[in-house]
């Protein structure tokens, strides 16, 4: 039996996915002692590997098959675009793409063009005010911390994810629009789904049973 390799968004949502994980008996003790600097680990008695990727690496793994099932969110899955299955919303880490500014913005996004929009997600932000909405706009980049656009004159508004909605509320910022509803999904590499999918197709059973996620619209295995 091959190994079944796993490739999980380092932080809480890794966490949170090994304790699903683990209610459908997979496990890996290797991974508990926080000391440890592997970079990967090994549950040699049921043949799995895991690995902790930066989140936005997490596709490229699955996508070339050095992990064949990828645990990410689902904002990054929009916003990178890999050729791979989404098989399953776990239903952790829930959140929400917004449009967000102060809101004397408000006007702007419905009516205007030619605004700016900060973001860590230009793919998704493009694809909602372009293909979406129709509307001409300057995207521009950031890599954190995006509410500070709005706040110091970069830009009219961003595109960003709100959980808690507490940092919007702190920096006088609100929701302008929702583009999409987020959370963690389990994706599956094109070739191995085919290539172990026994395996593949009892283990998103089990986790659907755990989850009781409902199907997401990507393309998977058969129930
Ligand atoms: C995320 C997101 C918002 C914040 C939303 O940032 O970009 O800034 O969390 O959470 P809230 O609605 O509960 O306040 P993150 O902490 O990941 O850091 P970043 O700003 O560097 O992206």
């Amino acid at each position: 039996m091959r190994y079944l390799t796993f490739a999980l968004a380092k932080g809480r949502l890794a966490k949170q996915a090994m304790a699903i994980l683990a209610q459908c008996g997979i496990t890996c003790e290797e991974m508990q002692d926080p000391s440890s600097r592997r970079l990967i680990f090994v549950n040699e008695e049921k043949k799995y590997k895991f690995f902790l990727a930066k989140a936005s690496d997490v596709p490229t793994y699955v996508e070339y098959g050095a992990a064949d099932i990828g645990i990410v969110g689902k904002d990054t899955i929009l916003e990178e675009g890999r050729r791979m299955y989404e098989v399953l919303d776990l239903g952790i880490g829930r959140c929400r793409m917004c449009v967000c500014g102060p809101e004397s913005a408000r006007g702007l996004l419905e009516t205007g063009e030619n605004f700016r929009v900060a973001t860590k997600y230009p793919n998704i932000a493009k694809d909602y005010f372009y293909n979406r909405r129709h509307q001409t706009v300057e995207i521009i980049q950031l890599n954190g911390s995006v509410e500070l656009g709005p706040i110091v004159g970069l830009a009219d508004m961003i595109v960003d994810i709100v959980e808690t909605g507490a940092t919007l509320k702190e920096n006088g910022l609100a929701v302008l629009a929702e583009i999409v509803d987020l959370s963690a999904r389990v994706t599956v590499n094109e070739a191995s789904m085919k290539m172990e999918h026994q395996r593949i197709e009892e283990l998103i059973r089990s986790l659907r049973g755990i989850t009781a996620g409902p199907r997401t619209e990507g393309r998977g295995v058969e129930s």
